[in-house]
């Protein structure tokens, strides 16, 4: 590859924020035709360095190389016309506008006099969607679409552009299994024409699948780059946390007390079908599944945010109705949701506002809320699931991404319920505090809150669960204790195959 002129080159780029150091002289080799992986903590600087090359943001000090020509990278506008293409991770579409709109915007194909050319727009957005197999089409309302959706309209800006680069931050957060192949086919088709990738996730299966190089960034600093093909997960970890990361010491085995939650035949229309489950408390319940199986829509439901059409849900032994999401705090049923961006955060207001927003009543002394008592709360689970920001007064909305998400399940944690749900727990977080999070579900179990957790990962429900549920098409196709669950016979109870059929 030595021959190769870079695509771009980012030297000594340095950026601050107040009271953050977010890049401290980072530089960045992207050479044409590779898929670069770039990794690092939450809050590393990997989309801050991103928004940089982007035009986003202007750093303080540094340079951007294109070729051979040290640019100034003014607007995304002008990164666009360089072929600098940003795919980013907080979506950036215009939901009143149609996805040929969306796709195309700032450089609408006009007619003579100005007048958009609609005709041409609907052939070119069609054609891209086309390639990108999905099933929506040109005129649709970009609002109207699902968040994975509406990434697919993120990636079909890029193949619009004749791109030299392509930054995906985190393209694959909400995609579907069948969703990865087309990105990672488009990906593929990109790196043919010479196209570089520059690729951030948190998923090393992912990157040791499409990447060729890792570059690795800690608190703002460049840590090295290595070539895929020579490192593993260990290895990559490491540069990344800079220490091993301590995966075992989760086998914490303690006494199930009484039933917390009891599903009797409860169903919702087309969504979920006649499920019967119960958990206890001190017990983690893993339900798994592909997505559309019906298990995020069985965690509202219990949450009160759907009505169910058949069923009974049972706290404590007492029958339950719930309607809203308040009567499901009152009766100590937490939800941390799946889409934390729409369901969870205020991103205009501060930190410890956002965690502790749900329980301002509780807090208030007299008419007064007691900020000593908020403050504590958010110290307290700053340091528990490793938050960074410089205090509790930065806003949420400039938090990393996955910071953000780690506010979300503080708030919900910092309520103490007795039913927790967590749907998605871990979704762009890295992979040290992945593992913190996965020790705090198990001693928030072990301190006796009954406990659901809703994953895609299946290392995930395997790690973190006493018993799993493998749902499939709306049902629930068999429960497994820990002792008898395998790999094979979970996948096969979520492909909907029973034993019998299988036999
Ligand atoms: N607009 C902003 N104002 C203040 N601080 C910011 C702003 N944007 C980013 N930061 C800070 O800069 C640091 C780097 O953030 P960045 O978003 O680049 O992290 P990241 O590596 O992309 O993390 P994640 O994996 O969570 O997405 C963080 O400490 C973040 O809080
Ligand atoms: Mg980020």
């Amino acid at each position: 590859m030595s021959d190769l002129t870079p695509v771009l080159r980012l030297e000594d780029i340095v950026k601050t924020f107040p009271g953050v150091r977010a890049l401290d002289g980072v530089s960045l080799t992207l050479l044409p035709g590779e898929v670069h992986a770039l990794m690092g903590e939450n809050g590393a600087g990997k989309s801050t360095l991103m928004k940089v090359l982007g035009g986003i943001l202007k750093p303080n000090e540094g340079r951007i190389i294109v070729g051979e020509t040290p640019v100034v990278m003014s607007s995304p506008l002008e990164a666009k016309a360089k072929g600098i293409v940003f795919i980013h991770q907080e979506l950036s579409l215009a939901e009143e506008l149609s996805v040929a709109e969306n796709i195309y915007l700032g450089e609408l194909p006009r007619k003579r006099f100005g007048l958009v050319d609609w005709a041409t727009l609907e052939t070119r957005t069609n054609a891209i969607l086309e390639r990108l197999k999905v099933g929506f089409d040109a005129r649709t309302r970009v609002g109207d679409l699902s968040i994975a959706n509406q990434q697919m309209v993120e990636i079909a800006r890029a193949l619009t552009v004749d791109a030299k680069a392509v930054i995906f931050d985190e393209p694959t957060a909400s995609l579907t299994d069948a969703e990865k192949v087309v990105l990672f086919d488009v990906i593929s088709g990109l790196q043919e024409q010479g196209v570089g990738i520059i690729y951030i996730s948190h998923r090393m299966e992912e990157i040791f699948k499409i990447t060729d190089r890792i570059s690795v960034l800690r608190d703002g600093s460049y840590r090295g780059t290595v070539n895929t093909a020579d490192t593993d997960e260990e290895a990559v970890t490491q540069l990344m946390i800079g220490r091993k990361l301590d995966l075992t010491g989760n086998e914490s085995h303690h006494e199930l007390g009484d039933v917390a939650l009891e599903v009797r035949g409860l169903s919702c229309g087309d969504l979920f079908r006649d499920i019967n489950f119960e958990v206890r408390r001190g017990e983690v319940v893993g339900f798994y599944g592909l997505v559309g199986a019906g298990r995020t829509e069985i965690a509202e439901t219990l949450f009160g945010l759907r009505d169910p059409s058949a069923g009974t849900i049972l706290l404590d032994g007492q029958e339950t109705v719930i309607h809203s999401p308040i009567d499901a705090i009152a009766r100590g049923i937490s939800l941390v949701p799946e889409d934390r961006k729409g369901q969870g955060l205020i991103l205009g207001m501060n930190c410890r506002d956002n965690m502790t927003l749900p329980q301002v009543d509780d807090l208030k002394a007299g008419p007064f809320v007691a900020e000593g008592a908020e403050v504590s709360i958010f110290d307290q689970y700053r340091d528990r699931l490793d938050i960074r920001t410089p205090g509790w007064k930065q806003l949420v909305g400039n938090l990393s991404g996955g910071n953000q998400q780690k506010i979300v399940i503080g708030k919900w944690l910092s309520m103490r319920p007795s039913v927790l749900i967590v749907d998605e727990p871990t979704r762009g977080i890295d992979v040290g505090s992945k593992s913190e999070i996965h020790n705090l579900i198990r001693e928030l179990a072990a301190q006796g809150y009954a406990v659901i957790v809703i994953s895609s990962e299946m290392p995930e429900v395997l790690h973190v669960s006493d018993r799993i549920v493998a749902m499939y098409s709306g049902r629930i196709m068999r429960t497994f204790t820990s002792e008898e669950v395998t790999e094979d016979n979970l996948i096969q109870a979520i492909s909907g195959i029973t034993p019998d059929k299988a036999a």
